[in-house]
């Protein structure tokens, strides 16, 4: 099973790298981080508080989650565009903390790998927790002001301040959470995306592919 693993801060570049090197590669792609924000949207949809960590553990079990490139869709429900708006945005680190969400995605993502024979597969803990034997681990980054560029132009009812102080919180909770914590696998490699192109990027990863 052949998994190349992309962790990495919010903006930093993921999706679009990813994407790229799985079309490059002719392999699929899963974007864990719209799990999390799934399973945010079904709590949000059901009445649930995030923070109800039981509550939220039994429907990350229960909930009909299909994340593909064709969309999101939770419980038949199309949830692609809703699950990137601000209320799952605020909310899902939360979420994303439960230790509960976590086993429960990871058994997922495993399942996922097996079903489509490997992947290129984005999240925060791919290769530190869920796939440790990846063939190939990057770790994204990109300065604190890019990578809030890039969220604003996606996000464009707030203000640059507003979406810059929110990556920054995010960032925190992320990587001070208890259960698999943003951090950079031993053996991945850093790549900053500040001021490159994706062609550049995608080259530079196919000649480190094994
Ligand atoms: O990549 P994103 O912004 O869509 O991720 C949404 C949230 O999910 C983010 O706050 C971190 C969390 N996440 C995680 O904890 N583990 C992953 N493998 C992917 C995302």
């Amino acid at each position: 099973m052949r998994v190349i693993a992309i962790d990495g801060p919010a903006g930093a570049g993921k999706s679009t790298i990813a994407k790229a090197l799985a079309a490059r590669l002719e392999l699929d792609y899963l974007d864990t981080g719209a799990q999390y924000r799934a399973v945010t949207f079904a709590a949000i949809h059901r009445g649930i508080e995030p923070d109800e960590d039981e509550v939220v553990a039994r429907l990350a079990k229960d909930v009909d989650l299909d994340v593909s490139e064709r969309g999101v869709f939770v419980d038949g429900i199309d949830a692609t565009l809703e699950i990137r708006g601000p209320e799952v945005t605020r909310a899902v680190s939360v979420v994303a903390a439960n230790p509960g969400v976590r086993a429960e995605m990871r058994r997922r993502q495993r399942e996922w790998a097996g079903v489509h024979g490997g992947g290129v597969i984005e999240g925060r803990d791919i290769g530190s927790v869920v796939f440790p034997e990846a063939v190939l681990k990057l770790y994204l980054t990109a300065s604190p002001e890019t990578r809030a560029q890039r969220r604003h132009k996606e996000v464009s009812d707030l203000k640059y301040e507003e979406v810059a102080a929110a990556i920054a919180e995010r960032d925190a909770r992320d990587q001070g959470r208890e259960h698999a914590p943003l951090r950079q696998d031993d053996g991945a490699t850093v790549i900053d995306t500040t001021d490159r192109s994706v062609d550049d990027i995608v080259d530079e990863i196919m000649g480190m592919l094994p």
